[in-house]
């Protein structure tokens, strides 16, 4: 049986997010450091002979039929002319309207794992640019390593970021994101960074510009970054809820985990260096064809 079970859909964390424009159908320009983290959801895929895709569980709030994993599937059917379909199983454990890419990664791991079981063959490239129909944030999971990003999120270039641990605060809401990108109060004019710069350069405000609106929004999310600014540097990743920060050493990011409050779900998360579905994957990924 062709089956692939435990593919990882890991986090990623912005470092920092910059809305520098907006362009004419309302999405907005942006520059943002994207990081892949090993906090991941789960997916198992197997092959159906029928055509179907079928998702198998049930996800709370989300019908099966809108789920992005699914549409992921048929897009990539319909774009190949594949006649296979596929059972999916979805193990989730990163939050929604997190800020973390839970979705969108879900979407890009059931590319990958589908574009290797049906053998469909599609290169790096031609996956990015279909997987920007499922949302500004997919391509990035299909990138494959951590990287600056500009345009509305689909313009990628490789990042090499510090190797570190972050603990990270879900502030038990769930942050829309349209409602955020539509607030007359964001600042949709930053004056544009150089990824040389990144993140050496003290002089610029790493920020995230998405922050003010959520916390005015949101207080949960305001509280949850104060809480942790006793730490270091505390920041909301995305549209928002989670916040996080960030510590060279495992054992202070331990430390800090133990006093959080319990009103909090809270975790630690490794900086990845590559997608884990690499090794998934191994010799026949799509990175390593790139
Ligand atoms: O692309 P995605 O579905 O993740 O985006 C959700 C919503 O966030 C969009 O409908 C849009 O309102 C907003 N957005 C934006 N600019 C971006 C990304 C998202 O305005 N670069």
């Amino acid at each position: 049986m062709r089956r692939l079970d435990n593919c990882p859909a890991p986090a990623k964390l912005n470092l920092f997010l910059h809305v520098t424009g907006r362009r004419a159908d309302g999405y907005h320009l942006l520059q943002t450091a994207f990081q892949l983290i090993d906090r991941c959801d789960y997916l198992d895929v197997e092959v159906r002979e029928d055509g179907q895709i079928c998702r198998t569980n049930d996800i709370e709030g989300v019908p099966a039929d809108s789920d992005l994993i699914v549409r992921a599937a048929r897009l990539l059917q319909t774009h190949t002319g594949c006649q296979l379909g596929a059972n999916l199983t979805l193990r989730k454990h990163l939050p929604m309207g997190g800020g973390v890419g839970g979705g969108s990664s879900d979407a890009a791991t059931t590319l990958l794992a589908l574009n290797h079981l049906w053998e469909t063959g599609l290169q790096r490239e031609e996956l990015m640019r279909l997987a920007l129909q499922l949302g500004a944030d997919v391509p990035f999971f299909l990138f494959g390593e951590n990287a600056f990003a500009e345009g509305v999120g689909e313009e990628l270039q490789a990042l090499t970021t510090p190797d570190v641990w972050f603990v990270v605060l879900e502030p038990g809401v769930q942050v829309p994101t349209p409602a955020i990108f539509s607030a007359k109060e964001l600042t949709r004019d930053t004056k544009p960074v150089r990824i040389a710069d990144f993140p050496g350069d003290a002089k610029q405000t790493w920020k995230n510009d998405l922050q003010t609106v959520a916390c005015a929004l949101f207080p949960q999310v305001d509280a949850a970054i104060q809480w942790l600014s006793q730490y270091g540097d505390a920041k909301m990743t995305g549209s928002g809820s989670c916040v996080f920060c960030a510590f060279v050493e495992e054992s202070a990011a331990e430390q800090v985990l133990k006093q959080v409050p319990d009103r909090w779900v809270s975790w630690k998360a490794k900086a990845l260096s590559r997608h884990p579905m690499a090794q998934k994957l191994g010799s026949k990924n799509i990175w390593l064809e790139a």
